[in-house]
């Protein structure tokens, strides 16, 4: 399910570029194909809104019937502003001050704590009367990149597995409630055993826990973003999740429910970064295309060395030549260094693929660029959901004091 060339252009050519643009349906789509793969097993979706916290985009996940889940108590708080209610909305924290950890608990959410300072800190002042998760570091290396590993024995994330038996002293001398393990290994994980092994990690502890509720398994699944491209294959994962629990009942006869917090797998495909062509530059060894863009506005190429399909829109027919596609920025922010298009012309609109997830999200006002506007396609309609930024914005927050 992709937006068309027509529909793309029509909105470039409406709201300006560049522009990202998101397909309400492919998120539902791709939230249904979850939600089917693990029916008829307990499984909660906690939708990562760290890849894209839109308030329109929080709003369809609420009305899809997801839950959310957040990574600052200020998603905590768009979350709650978009309507979910605490109960479908966790905090899944990493390295926060107390005080905000004492906020989410204020505001009535889940939260996963990730350190053993925090979690004595909560234990004394809570004790028992407020259920939490424990973000547990597995020690698994798993993910697309070095950067995108959460759970390897170095990772800065969770609590590490070896330090169980401080955990265990801290949750004895504070009459904890724990509800909630959790893991989240990386992003970009297509190979399903890696959630399995995980899951195995945990089998080994979970008796040692006996108010458990819950089993966070994080996020982490892989799309595609070439043709051919491996993803992740959820109805494997569901299958493999459900005989792994099936044959580990849990020994302190509580039933335990599994919860996922993807990001990528929901809304990366649903988004297109639309730019257009200021200028062609011809050097002896490579053709330039610099696009009203850059880094500031899309970082995954130059951050992460990620693949990102490029089109040319307005062209579609023209011959196929090889061209380094750049931004416009000050510093080096190549998109892609050798990639085959049609011929493209300056004014041409070249529309970057898998732009939903971390695309908007980690963009700036770097070389005071504005960020740029959000459209959200749903049922045929075009909703501007965030306007480009204006000259004032740039300026708002700053105190002239000179
Ligand atoms: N849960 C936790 C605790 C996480 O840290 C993350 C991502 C997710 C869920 C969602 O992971 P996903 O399903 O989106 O892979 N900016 C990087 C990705 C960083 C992911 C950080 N944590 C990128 O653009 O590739």
């Amino acid at each position: 399910m992709t937006l068309t060339n027509q529909q793309l252009t029509s909105i470039a050519q409406e709201f300006g570029t560049p522009v990202y643009v998101y397909h309400a349906d492919t998120i539902t789509q791709q939230y249904n194909n979850l939600t089917t793969a693990f029916s008829g097993q307990d499984v909660k979706i906690f939708y990562a809104c760290k890849a894209l916290t839109n308030i329109n985009i929080l709003k369809h996940f609420l009305k899809l019937g997801s839950n959310v889940d957040c990574s600052s108590i200020n998603e905590v708080k768009l979350a709650l502003h978009a309507g979910f209610p605490p109960a479908r909305v966790l905090y899944t924290s990493n390295g926060i001050g107390f005080e905000e950890i004492e906020e989410a608990q204020s505001l009535g959410v889940h939260i996963n704590i990730d350190s053993l300072s925090n979690l004595k800190k909560f234990g004394d002042k809570f004790g028992h009367s407020y259920p939490v998760g424990v973000r547990l570091r597995p020690n698994i290396m798993a993910g697309g990149n070095l950067k995108i590993s959460t759970g390897h024995d170095k990772s800065k994330f969770g609590i590490p597995i070896d330090q169980i038996e401080e955990l265990l002293t801290i949750i004895k001398e504070t009459n904890l409630f724990i509800q909630g393990l959790h893991i989240h290994t990386g992003s970009e994980i297509k190979d399903v055993d890696v959630f399995i092994k995980g899951i195995e990690v945990l089998f080994d502890i979970i008796p040692l826990f006996k108010e458990l509720a819950f089993i966070d398994l994080g996020g982490g699944f892989k799309v595609p973003y070439k043709k051919g491209d491996h993803e992740t294959d959820i109805t494997l994962l569901a299958k493999k999740v459900g005989e792994a629990f099936a044959n580990h009942p849990n020994p302190n006869g509580k039933h335990l429910q599994v919860w996922f917090e993807p990001g990528k797998y929901l809304v990366s495909g649903a988004g297109y970064l639309v730019t257009q062509v200021n200028v062609l530059k011809e050097t002896n060894a490579i053709h330039f295309v610099s696009v009203n863009s850059g880094f500031n506005h899309l970082i995954r190429p130059m951050f992460y060395d990620a693949y990102h399909n490029i089109t040319n829109i307005s062209n579609c027919e023209g011959e196929e030549k090889h061209y380094a596609v750049v931004g416009n920025i000050c510093e080096t922010d190549t998109f892609a260094w050798d990639r085959k298009l049609p011929e493209v012309r300056e004014g041409d609109f070249l529309v970057f693929a898998n732009a939903g997830a971390y695309g908007f999200e980690m963009s700036s006002n770097f070389n005071s660029r504005f960020k740029p506007a959000e459209v959200l396609v749903k049922e045929n309609s075009f909703h501007l959901i965030r306007r480009r930024d204006i000259f004032e914005d740039l300026l708002k927050n700053q105190i002239e004091v000179l």
